[in-house]
């Protein structure tokens, strides 16, 4: 892999590899072979999560990937995050002792917050009871003993509103390195991007290729006009052009595949890049926030009474 734009640094002296492996809703019996694929494709960065519920697969396929000599473990970067039930600090080190058991792993080299959000403890469902005031800072002092412990040589949060990373950023003793959240040329994060310009943090962009297939989710970014113009400009496609728009913008990319072809088709965002006027076309796509928060929204349960409280104004 051409090493342009390669890897950012964070705040910490880490360099975090700009193009990462998602594994949301990569099934299990699936992902095994994706993270093998990936590897072996010169992905370096693996994007985890204990909610996927595939980190034990994850772990035997790393594992595998040691012992046959096909990359170190320092060569890799494995993030993974804190689900929403496991708030409470006690909870917050089980949490991670699991996921490394689970990884099989001494070490993740990011932990994040899932959400700033918090679901009581167990719980398996999103029911409005089941959602009960967070407590930001006292979660981040317990993230903070997992970056002392050295069991999480980063610490950061996912799905914060620039608000939320603000006010994070205020009490925090060590201040998060990364905020990964929805960003793709429909959802261009053009606030936060900003705002974690002027503080150090860096931005990871998850459905980097807007999340096409998930039922859920309204709107294509991949069929975007503009995005389709540029593709056949550069001779690329459209989902190589999503992904190399945001290495261009600074943010690490985290492109979700089970398929070796989109894999591969993936990783080729190196050696080429996007023009000024094109880039600049790009910055004029409508832009939509596709990954609502919808589940942790509740008009008499939890924090956050509507979608625009959750994320600030922010949508
Ligand atoms: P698949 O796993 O079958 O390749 P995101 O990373 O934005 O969440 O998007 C993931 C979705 O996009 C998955 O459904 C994935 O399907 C699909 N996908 C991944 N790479 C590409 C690509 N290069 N072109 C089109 N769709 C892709």
């Amino acid at each position: 892999m051409a090493d342009d734009i390669g890897s950012f640094e964070l705040n910490t002296g880490a360099r975090i590899p700009s193009l990462g492996l998602g594994t949301w809703q990569s099934s299990p019996g699936l992902v095994g072979d994706a993270v093998a694929t990936a590897v072996k494709a010169g992905y370096r960065h693996i994007d985890c999560a204990q909610r996927y519920g595939n980190e034990k697969e994850i772990g035997l396929v790393l594992k595998k990937l040691f012992e046959d000599g096909v990359v170190n473990r320092e060569d890799l970067w494995i993030t993974s995050k804190l689900w929403c039930t496991d708030h409470a600090p006690e909870d917050v080190l089980e949490a991670l002792d699991r996921t490394l058991r689970d990884l099989q792993l001494d070490y993740v080299d990011l932990y994040l917050m899932h959400w700033p959000v918090r679901l009581k403890k167990g719980s398996v469902s999103f029911a409005p009871e089941n959602l009960v005031e967070p407590d930001i800072p006292c979660t981040w002092r317990a993230m903070e003993t997992l970056y002392d412990s050295g069991k999480a040589r980063a610490i950061g949060v996912s799905n914060f509103s620039t608000k939320k990373l603000s006010d994070l950023l205020d009490v925090a003793r060590v201040p998060p390195a990364v905020v990964q959240v929805e960003c793709h040329p429909s959802w261009q994060q053009a606030k936060l991007h900003s705002f974690c310009k002027s503080k150090g943090i860096h931005v990871s962009g998850y459905s980097p290729l807007g999340s096409p297939g998930t039922t859920w989710i309204k709107g294509d970014v991949l069929q975007n006009p503009i995005l389709h113009m540029v593709a056949e400009k550069l001779r690329k496609t459209p989902a190589q052009v999503a992904l190399r728009w945001g290495l261009q913008m600074g943010h690490s990319a985290l492109p979700k595949s089970t398929n070796e072809a989109r894999i591969k088709e993936n990783s080729d965002v190196f050696g080429w890049s996007i023009p000024e006027d094109l880039l600049a076309k790009l910055s004029e796509i409508e832009q939509a926030r596709l990954v609502r928060g919808t589940n942790f929204v509740h008009d008499t349960f939890g924090p956050y009474r509507s979608v625009e409280e959750l994320w600030d104004g922010e949508i």
